[in-house]
Formats: C-alpha cells, structure tokens, sequence
C-alpha cells in the first residue's frame, strides 16, 4: 500500500489486472458510439425481436431503451441456460439459517417457476397485474418473482423486516390483488412472524382476494377461509409448461419502494429490457466472475442489491449464486466465512455495516476459516469508512482480492460508479468508488449547477441517462420529473454529495437530504416521523441520524406530547413497540426525547438541522430563520439533562 499526494492509501499491488488503459477506452467508446456500444451489449440477454432504436429520448427524461425490442426477463434468467450445459448446474445454493441446504439447478429452477406461473395464471392473473411479494430469504421467493415475470405480472417485493403500515401502504399503491407471504421466516434465532404481520396490513389494504402462503416455520398461524391458500396446496406438481409472455423492453418488471424526503416511499419502477441489460453488463464489468465460480451478495432480497445482483444479474449470467437466509451473526460471528470456506465462495458482495460489524468481532473469527477460494470483494449502500476498507481487504482478502466500492441506489438499476475487473482496474483508493460505469457521465455539481473544482463537495449528478435508469415512479410521473431532474435541469440529481478528486477518483460523502441510512436501510425521516406522530400522545416528531461506528446512521427523535399528555413511565418503550409494529424493527429510534417545542422556521418547517447539531454539541448554523431562539436553549436544557442521566451511554 501506498500514501498518494493527498494522504490517501493507493492500492497497487501487482496482483489485480490494473489494466487501466482498456477501461478508459471502453469508457470513451461508451460515450462516442453510445449505439453501436449498447447494440452490441444488449447482446448479452437473448431478444425476441430487436429494437428499432437504441434510445428514444423524444421524451426525456422519460427515456426509453431499446425501443420496441422484445423479450421475457425470466425466459432469459432461466430458459435460455437450459439449451447447454448449464442445464444442470447450481443456480443457487440455499443456506437455511439453521444450517439446511438446498441446491437448485437451473432445469430444477424452471420447472418451479413454470409450476408457480400456472398457479398465477390459475388465479386469474395476466399481463399488467401487479402482485406483492412479502416472503423470507427462501429460493421460493426468487421462484415468485421469476413466475410474475414470466407472465407479465408486475410485482412489488416488500422487505421482510417492514410492519404492517409499511407493506399496507405498497400493497395500496401498486394496486395489488394478490399477497405472496410465508407463515415466517428465520432471523437471529427467532421466528419472524410474517403471516400475522400480513393479515394485520391486509385489514387495512382489503384489495387482497388472495394470499399464498408458504410454509417455512411451520408455527401455527391464522388462514382465512377463501382468501388464504398454503403453496403446497395449490402449485400444482403435474408439470406443465407455461408460455413467456412476449414483452416489451419498457414495460415494467417491477415497483421497489424507497424513502425519499417528502411523503410516502416513492415507487420506483424499473422496466424489463434495459434493467436487464444494465444488470447483467455491469456485474460481469465490475466483478467479472466466470462460469464456474460461486457468487454471493449478502444482501437482503427485499432491497435493490437484491433483486439486481441476488436474482437477476447472476442468473442472466448464468451463475451459481449462494442465497442466505439469515444473519451473518448467527448463530455466531463465524457464520459468514464458514460459508465462504465451506462452499468457496469466489466474490463476496457486503454493506460497510456488515463489514463494521463483524470487524468489531476481532479477527479470530475469519482466522480460523480457509478463505482462499474469494478473489473479489465488494461492498454496497453507505460510504465505507477507510479503517473497514482495509480490514476487509487485508484480514478477509489477505491483500489477494480487490475491494469493488460500488455506488449506486435504487432508482439507477445497477452499479453506475465502481472499480471494474473485467474492464481493467485503477489504483484502489480506500474509501472511493472510483471511476463510472461504460455510459454514464457523472458531475460533481455546486449548488448552482456548475461543476465544483477537484476536492470540492458538491451534488452528484448524472448527465443524460443509462440503460438500468428507473422508468418512473409509481403513479406519480411529476413526481419523477420534479425530484430527480428539476433542481439540476440536464441531469439526474442523486441526492448524495460527493466530490471528485484531482485524479478524477469519486468519493461519495452521503445523503444531501433527510434520507438516513441505517445499517445500509434507506429510510425516510418523513416516514419515521408520520410514525410517531400517528402514536397517541404525540404532537409533533423530528428525526435525524446521528453518527453511528457500525450502523452509519442511529436514529433520534425528538417529540412534543400533545395539550394533556404527559410522559409516562414506559412513554418510551411502548412508542417504540408501536413504531416496530408499524414501520418495522429497523425504523425504530435509538432514542426519543420529549421537549414542549421543536425548532421550526417563521413558516413553520422542522428544522432538523439544528436540532441535529444542539444534539452533537456543535454551533448549529444559520439559525436566522428560525422562529424563536427559545426552543434552541430548552433542547440544549434537554440534552444537558439526557447527558448527566445516560453518561455511561453517550
Ligand atoms: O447514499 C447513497 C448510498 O445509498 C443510497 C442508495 O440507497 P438505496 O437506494 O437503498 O440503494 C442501496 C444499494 C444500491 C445512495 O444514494 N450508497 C450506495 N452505495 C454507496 C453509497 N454511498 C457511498 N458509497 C457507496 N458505494
């Protein structure tokens, strides 16, 4: 390792095909012959018919790629490998949290999701419905979204760790008829009681006809009579293929749910033929695994990282993928390199928090296992601190693999800045994703819409568009317009800063708004807000991340208790039972204060700014357009008084 002109460490060794010179001309040709460059990458899935255009941007920034070409995104993740000798090999390696095993080959794949997508046909279902997904990290789950896909079914996966409100409010939103949960599922040990949290979000979305529920736990559980049907029951053994539906490359694949600044979670909707694109080109760029390695994105399924790299990039690549089902802290902090050793696991893709997290362990653990299969390390969803960075590469890596940072969100599909293997890797720099993707054109922008000089933070914004870009959001097309493409007109603003280095090298420096991210969740401090105030009792809620050394962010809240209200004993406690219930674990607040006012400007906006910075005993700012100063002195009053009674947690 090296120190670099501006401090940094600079990965060098010569170990990685630091080819450099390749991907730069990859990256100019991207951008010269961007046609030609996307006709021939397309290539990568199989198309029933081609398109007329590589990119109609008539009605920008509603772009659409690969205009008129046709395809089913499920015929491409399985079908296609059926023709050759990938017939028979793993598509994914299920681990059980408690230690069960299941191998799925690509012909067992198939004939699963054909016997599902009847199971849907016979419900009634067909091209342009939309379905909810609400299921556990089971190999049933990726079955449920290859079977939507393969009949035109829109579905919308709703993370298994969200409460009743959360999975209410999806299901509303993308118009759902049909719920796809468990009984439960396994996590830390303990049943997550999925079927009961669906019957409670189903009293207050009754659009529901239906409900498979899969049996995984096996723990007693309410079925109502005409609305709830087991899996077992009703997919039907008898093999019957069913036909994939020809569709189009903009029609949707799926609604994933995130948390923006305003509101309720935006529904991003991503389409079929340049996602599908996107994803299989930029895991092969970044990662590069061959055809005999076994790739493992650790993420959760619920979330983008995995429905683009646990589902449909490797299996558009053909690959063996591991698929968790648990935490990587179970049963305890070994768990994740047993899996690594015992099934030897070529690329490993993880969050900075996990990486925290099991670093914060000791190294005891990774020493003890045989780590030698992995040759790629990634990680994904936060900036990662430098201290994590090394370790991951130095204790885990051994110094042998290369550490892909990949920045990306929900909305682009894909990784659009990140290291690449396969294109020929820069110098590692820890802490920087880098350089962009073939095709994107990222900026650094000041708040008037300039670019910012070398190592001066500004906005990251994306000029023109790429092929895994999200299509729109769900019932809102304005909205679409407004968040993304307004402030900035020419540009897709990210929402995160970054700046760029004198070598070019992107270094992403976080949420320039109020999304948190906690544990690499993205969350809304809006929602977790409209949470607590919805608690009886509770006049008015402001959210903000402090920093936290493994989660990122921890959520604090500060509330004021309604004319009448009092603080009980166990306020605290039962909210955050409520919020649990409500939003779901990962929402719930670090800590919540009570105080009888919050800062608020003349016009009456939260400000959490200041808040924020009473709280961390910094000067807060600009504080000139703030109602009144004495809410400032009473919450330092408040913060003096946590201080002194929770010394020993602060
Ligand atoms: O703030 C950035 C952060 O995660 C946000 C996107 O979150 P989400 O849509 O949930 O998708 C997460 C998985 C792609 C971004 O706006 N983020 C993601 N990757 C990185 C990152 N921040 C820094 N470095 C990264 N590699």
């Amino acid at each position: 390792m090296e120190q670099s002109d501006n401090g940094n460490s600079i990965i060098s060794s010569g170990v990685f095909n630091h080819n450099v010179g390749k991907y730069l001309s990859v990256q100019e040709n991207s951008l010269q012959n961007r046609d030609a460059f996307w006709s021939e990458h397309a290539r990568i899935i199989d198309w029933y018919s081609t398109w007329t255009k590589v990119l109609d941007d008539s009605k920008k920034p509603f772009y659409k790629w690969f205009k008129d070409g046709k395809l089913n995104v499920s015929y491409n993740c399985v079908d296609r490998h059926l023709k050759n000798n990938r017939r028979n090999k793993a598509a994914f390696i299920w681990i059980g949290e408690n230690g069960e095993e299941k191998i799925v080959t690509y012909q067992g794949l198939y004939r699963r999701v054909n016997a599902f997508a009847r199971t849907l046909l016979d419900s009634g279902l067909g091209k342009g419905d939309c379905i909810t997904i609400y299921m556990p990290m089971i190999i049933e789950t990726v079955v449920a979204m290859l079977a939507a896909a393969r009949i035109g079914v829109v579905f919308t996966l709703v993370f298994s760790g969200f409460g009743s409100d959360a999975l209410a409010e999806r299901i509303r939103d993308s118009n759902s008829k049909l719920l796809i949960t468990a009984d439960g599922g396994f996590r830390n040990g303990k049943i997550v009681d999925l079927k009961k949290i669906a019957d409670e979000a189903l009293d207050k979305a009754s659009d529901i006809e239906t409900v498979i529920v899969y049996k995984r736990t096996g723990h007693d559980i309410d079925m109502k009579e005409g609305r709830d049907f087991w899996w077992d029951k009703i997919v039907k053994d008898d093999f019957l293929p069913v036909p994939p539906e020809v569709m189009d490359s903009s029609d949707p694949l799926y609604i994933l749910y995130t948390s923006g600044t305003t509101g309720k979670p935006k529904g991003i909707v991503h389409g079929s033929g340049g996602y599908s694109v996107w994803v299989a080109n930029t895991l092969k760029w970044a990662f590069d695994p061959g055809e005999d390695d076994r790739w493992w994105c650790a993420a959760d399924i619920g979330w983008v990282t995995g429905h683009s790299y646990i589902v449909f990039a490797p299996l558009l690549l053909g690959l063996t993928s591991i698929l968790y089902e648990g935490s990587i802290l179970y049963p305890d902090p070994s768990r994740m390199w047993q899996i690594v050793e015992r099934y030897g696991v070529n690329q490993l893709y993880t969050s900075p928090t996990a990486i925290r997290s099991l670093m914060r362990h000791g190294n005891h653990y990774p020493d003890a296992c045989d780590l030698s299969s992995l040759k790629v390390l990634g990680t994904v969803g936060e900036p990662i601190n430098p201290a994590a960075w090394e370790w991951f590469y130095k204790v885990i890596g051994k110094g042998r693999c290369p550490v892909i940072d990949t920045y990306w969100q929900t909305e682009t599909g894909g990784f659009i800045i990140s290291p690449s293997v396969n294109l020929g890797l820069p110098n590692l720099k820890p802490g920087s994703a880098t350089f962009p993707m073939p095709s994107v054109e990222p900026y650094v922008l000041s708040e008037e819409g300039s670019p910012t000089r070398n190592g001066e933070k500004g906005f990251l914004c994306v000029k023109g568009t790429w092929p895994g870009m999200m299509l729109t959001i769900n019932n809102d097309p304005s909205r679409y317009m407004d968040v993304y493409f307004s402030r900035f007109p020419g540009y897709y603003y990210s929402g995160d800063y970054a700046i760029q280095d004198e070598e070019g090298y992107f270094w992403l420096l976080g949420r320039a708004d109020e999304v948190l991210k906690v544990s690499g969740h993205r969350l809304g401090t809006i929602e977790i807000e409209d949470a607590l105030v919805s608690v009886d009792g509770i006049a008015e809620a402001a959210v903000f991340g402090k920093p936290d050394a493994v989660k990122g962010d921890a959520i604090v809240a500060f509330v004021v208790l309604r004319e009448g209200h009092h603080r009980t004993p166990d306020f605290v406690t039962q909210t955050k039972k409520i919020i649990r219930e409500s939003l779901g674990p990962i929402t719930v607040p670090d800590e919540i204060h009570v105080v009888n006012n919050l800062p608020k400007t003349r016009s009456g906006k939260i400000m959490r700014r200041v808040l924020k910075a009473i709280y961390l005993n910094q000067v807060p700012g600009d504080i000139s357009t703030l109602e009144s100063g004495a809410t400032v002195e009473e919450i330092k009053e408040a913060m003096d008084l946590f201080r002194k009674q929770n010394k020993d947690l602060l």
